[in-house]
């Protein structure tokens, strides 16, 4: 038997060897990351068993590194290590037997469960309380110093326990997290991304490491990472018998502690979580990739030991694969109703974490070209979560000559313009405002959910009204007329009766909203409240300069000429008069003040507040007749700080600004939270 497994393991690192190859030194592997991983595990597996077949050149003996020449060098307390993997609930069972049988007879085992963070370790060293050091894993004893970046990320207390009551940091605390973007998060940095005409990033995990490796901290600050805290790698003064303890203290000293973390009695209870766990993977706001099984007793789990780098008493399990290979067989083009021109894979269908993939993003040309995705081409898919299927890049060792580049269209299908590339920017677009696609976009955005909200003005009615002449953009939407309708296929009364009735309540929209509708590129419901807010009505709007626009804090000046040139086109304008000349609101609501007992103070906004949201608490300063900016000066009256505050803390007390809390707050406009 044991020279089986010398053979599979001496098979296994000749495979290994040549992918590593294929990868690092050609550039061009032949199999995916996935099924790279399963041989390496497998590897792994057999030498963890038969620890004698382990050799100095097999590719498990490499230590994983991810130094980089920039960077301090910072010795981690203990060695920083990895994790084993299971795949399936035998594996799980076998990783117990095994461990049993290392204990004394009738050892009963119970376990915390956690999400497996998809995103990159971090180590954070407190002394008396006071964070001093940030270190990346690095090769697990040496680590990259990111302090200045670390310290930007807002839930990562600077000084722990964040709250009085919280109990006492020891002397000297190592912490060991995960650093990612949550999905919200790295969507609205696509969306800053794609308003600037910059390239798309495509993972959040490598986003996530490039962030944090920035050289200038304030890059970092500008990209909303969050961390989860879920180790001590090493403390002086504390000890703790076990895992869910720590998890309670990280919590209680003012850490973010992965949530659905569970404490269990057996691994049974634990299997039993487990389908629970892969439906819930893509509900939850950051990317897992299975959960981590830990030994609740640290005495125990201590005493287990390690195999290599990985202790026996924790185990990751990976949910099922989520990537696949399949071909290239076209490409279609949307247009949308900015004119941007998106390119689609159409695939030989493919069964992806149990869906069949026939279509998947292909982000843009830019991206096409700097991955080298072919006609014909063995792709890579990714499908996870929520998001739309995504070509990951090319198999470029399963090319056999016949693949084709992919290049932008010469004309828009729809319109048959020229396709152009403005200067600076990604995107290529139909530049037609009069474009019949872009057109049938706009308005179908126009009265979408999101947008105006026009009931039973589906992208089928809207495609319908286009054809038959009754509609040419969103203005004549507010003219439709009731015995034209009728003559509609299937539009009887009451059907046209709501209608009628759903474009007449769109008339009164709010401002903000209505903005947001227009389709003017960059302004979603923020930004047009801030717009709105500011002008108060359309024609003020259409009136505005770039540098007044500019002036409102939020908006940058790539977003104010957006405004500038939509307001100028001539077609737009048209658009607007149909509205007014309708009745289609164009005036903000008047704010009512509630008092003015915060007349002339200026206020800066930290941490998360104990009931309002921080809109809310600004809202309410507002009405009142304060101030609120974004960072703190000598001109700040009072800093508002919740819990995890960040370093705008930090500047109030440098510059002795007074810190009230929510309670202070309510206190000064005369004790009552609803606003008058
Ligand atoms: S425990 C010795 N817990 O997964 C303990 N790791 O594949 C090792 N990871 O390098 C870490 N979530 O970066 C632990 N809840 C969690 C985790 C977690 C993500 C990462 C960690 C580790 C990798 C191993």
């Amino acid at each position: 038997m044991a020279t089986d497994f010398a053979a599979r393991a001496a098979e296994l690192r000749e495979q290994l060897h040549y992918h590593i190859y294929r990868y690092n030194v050609l550039g061009s592997p032949v199999i995916t990351d996935i099924e790279y991983d399963k041989l390496y595990n497998e590897l792994k597996a057999i030498e963890a068993e038969h620890p004698e077949l382990i050799t100095p050149d097999s590719p498990t003996q490499r230590a994983g590194s991810d130094l980089s020449e920039d960077f301090p060098k910072v010795r981690h307390a203990a060695p920083i290590l990895s994790l084993n993997n299971a795949f399936s609930e035998e594996d799980l069972r076998a990783w117990e037997e095994r461990n049993l049988r290392l204990l004394p007879a009738g050892t009963q085992l119970s376990y915390t469960l956690e999400p497996k963070l998809d995103g990159l370790t971090i180590v954070i060293t407190y002394e008396n309380g006071v964070l001093v050091q940030a270190a990346t894993r690095g090769n697990g004893e040496l680590g990259d110093d990111v302090t200045a970046n670390v310290k930007t990320i807002r839930n990562i207390p600077l000084r722990i326990p964040v709250n009085r009551d919280g109990p006492k940091a020891p002397e000297r605390l190592v912490v060991r997290g995960e650093v990612l973007f949550h999905k919200k998060d790295f969507k609205a940095l696509n969306e800053k991304q794609a308003e600037a005409g910059l390239p798309l990033y495509v993972n959040a995990r490598n986003t996530a490491s490039g962030t944090l490796k920035q050289k200038d901290s304030r890059i970092t600050a500008a990209r909303p990472l969050t961390a989860y805290i879920y180790q001590i790698v090493a403390a002086e003064g504390a000890v703790w018998d076990n895992q869910w303890d720590i998890l309670n203290y990280l919590r209680d000293s003012g850490f973010q502690v992965a949530p659905h973390s569970q404490l269990y009695p057996t691994l049974s209870d634990i299997i039993q979580q487990l389908p629970t766990w892969e439906s819930r993977k893509n509900q939850l706001d950051f990317e897992i990739d299975g959960v981590v099984l830990k030994v609740n007793d640290l005495r125990i789990a201590s005493e287990l030991g390690y195999v290599g780098k990985d202790p026996r008493g924790a185990i990751a399990y990976k949910f099922p694969a989520e990537e696949m290979t399949t071909k290239l067989t076209g490409v279609t083009i949307n247009i949308g109703r900015t004119g941007k021109v998106t390119p689609t894979a159409q695939l030989t269908p493919v069964f992806i974490g149990g869906v069949t993939v026939v279509s998947a993003s292909l982000h843009n040309y830019d991206q096409i070209a700097r991955l080298d995705i072919r006609l014909g081409d063995t792709v890579i898919i990714k499908r996870s979560g929520e998001v739309i299927p995504y070509v990951i890049g090319p198999v470029i060792g399963a090319r056999d000559g016949s693949e084709t580049p992919i290049l932008p269209p010469e004309t828009c299908p729809f319109s048959g313009d020229a396709i152009v590339q403005l200067e600076g920017m990604v995107d290529y677009i139909c530049p037609n405002p009069l474009c019949p696609e872009r057109i049938f976009r706009s308005i179908e955005f126009f009265v979408s959910r999101g947008a105006m909200d026009i009931e039973g003005m589906g992208p089928q009615t809207v495609k319908t009204l286009i054809d038959k002449g009754y509609i040419q953009d969103e203005g004549d939407i507010f003219y439709l007329q009731r015995d034209l309708l009728l003559e509609l296929e299937k539009f009887a009364d009451k059907k046209v009766d709501n209608l009628l009735a759903s474009i007449e309540a769109a008339k009164g929209r709010p401002l903000p909203q209505l903005l947001a509708s227009l389709g003017i590129d960059g302004v979603g419901g923020v930004v047009a409240t801030l717009i709105a807010d500011r002008f108060g009505s359309i024609e003020a709007i259409m009136n505005a300069t770039t540098e007044q626009i500019d002036d409102i804090e939020g908006i940058g000046p790539v977003l104010a000429q957006s405004v500038v040139d939509w307001f100028a086109d001539v077609h737009h304008r048209r658009v607007l008069d149909k509205m007014r000349g309708a009745g289609v609101n164009m005036q903000a609501e008047a704010r009512v003040a509630a008092g003015d007992s915060l007349n002339g103070l200026v206020f800066v906004i930290t941490g998360t507040l104990p009931t309002l949201s921080r809109d809310q608490a600004g809202d309410l300063i507002e009405s009142h007749g304060g101030k609120v900016t974004g960072s703190v000066s000598k001109k700040t009256s009072y800093v508002l700080m919740g819990e995890s505050p960040g370093s705008k803390a930090d500047k109030a007390r440098e510059l002795r600004v007074p810190i009230i809390s929510e309670s202070d707050l309510i206190q000064m406009i005369g004790g009552s939270i609803s606003p008058a």
